[in-house]
């Protein structure tokens, strides 16, 4: 259809599953078991509901903020998701060209299908760019893939811990991978990590993508070990519980995006959302100390305003941005955010607020 006809992201994805292979929509949509933390997700938006104020001045309204001191023109950014030429011919860059435009920030998967030496090269030059670190257990090459991302000019990097192993995401398993270059780009040729479409059929692709990556990071060895080799900004993804996020307060690191995937890992994995309530009531000093994001199943303009609410400074999407590069490209990725865009003013003006710092657990 032609774009004006999309009118959500849930639209985008029912095009995108029209147009994407079944191998690629069953890598992209699935999730770990039974799918229920997935689910969930998206289901625990809807137990907030909002307090809205009335009478206040809100023709001016302004949903930009920042994002580790760079300019964010929504408080939303893209979460680093694999292969993104499953879906598109240009990849990756679809979306770093759809963000340029909108001015939001990019998050650049470790096993993105373009080296990020091409993303990069897609920018623009007062773009930021983030980087995703799956930690290779061979400290000398996990140290020359930062060395590499810093050089490049990423300006943070976001290390996964939730992925030590791949979930159980049967619907991947069960769709087999044909050989093809196009589809799924150079990530599976690094010299240092053998991987074929043959591993991914065995392990499924997400257990084939992670084999090499270090399963026995710690607080006290992997922290410092980064920030030795880095001076760049340190969030930590993948956090899942107060207790967790206490212990990267402590560790002193940037900020920690409360994730469990997407689902895709520990099925009953709790929702962000409501790890992020928790840490409000039992922590609170948390948010003093670095910043806070979350993603997973968000979807609409009103779930970004209420993760704000309660205390994110950004939230994180992932399978959006897939999507809508797979059904039109930068288009497509412009789309999505003009809609998350006018449909986070739209629930701010109704609520009382006319900027980013009206948004409070109040
Ligand atoms: C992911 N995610 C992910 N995370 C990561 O740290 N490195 C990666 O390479 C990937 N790859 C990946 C591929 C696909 C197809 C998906 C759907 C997800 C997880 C991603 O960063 C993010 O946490 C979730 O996608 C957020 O959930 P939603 O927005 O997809 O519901």
């Amino acid at each position: 259809p032609p774009l004006s006809r999309i009118l959500s992201l849930a639209d985008m994805q029912n095009v995108a599953k029209q147009v994407l292979s079944h191998k690629a929509f069953a890598y992209y949509s699935s999730a770990s078991d039974d799918e229920i933390t997935n689910q969930e997700n998206a289901r625990a938006f809807t137990r907030f509901f909002f307090k809205a104020r009335v009478m206040r001045p809100v023709s001016q309204c302004d949903p930009s903020t920042t994002i580790l001191g760079s300019f964010s023109s929504i408080p939303v950014f893209v979460s680093g998701a694999a292969l993104a030429k499953l879906g598109h011919p240009d990849g990756e860059v679809n979306i770093t060209r759809g963000c340029a435009q909108e001015r939001i920030i990019q998050m650049v998967s470790s096993n993105a299908s373009l080296s990020p030496n091409a993303i990069m090269e897609a920018a623009d030059q007062s773009q930021t760019l983030f980087f995703q670190l799956y930690k290779h257990r061979n400290d000398e090459i996990a140290e020359k893939r930062v060395k590499e991302v810093e050089k490049l000019g990423y300006k943070a990097i976001f290390l996964t811990v939730d992925a030590i192993v791949a979930g159980n995401r049967e619907r991947d398993i069960r769709s087999p991978w044909v050989l093809d270059e196009q589809e799924y780009g150079p990530v599976y040729h690094q010299p240092d990590e053998p991987k074929t479409p043959a591993d991914a059929n065995i392990f499924g692709t997400a257990g084939a993508l992670i084999a090499n990556d270090d399963r026995d990071m710690t607080w006290e060895k992997t922290i410092p070990w980064l920030r030795s080799v880095s001076k760049l900004p340190i969030v930590i993804k993948g956090i899942q519980c107060v207790e967790d996020a206490v212990l990267a307060a402590q560790a002193g690191v940037d900020g920690i995006l409360l994730s469990n995937h997407g689902g895709r890992q520990l099925e009953y994995s709790l929702p962000p959302l409501e790890v992020l309530y928790a840490i409000r009531a039992e922590a609170p000093d948390v948010f003093n100390k670095l910043e806070v994001y979350i993603d997973g199943g968000i979807q609409r303009g009103t779930d970004v305003v209420k993760a704000v609410c309660l205390g994110a400074r950004a939230v994180g999407l992932g399978r959006p941005f897939l999507y809508a590069q797979s059904a039109y490209g930068v288009e497509g990725v412009v789309k999505i955010i003009e809609i998350l865009r006018r449909e986070i003013i739209t629930a701010m003006r109704l609520m009382g607020a006319a900027s980013v710092h009206d948004l409070s657990p109040n």
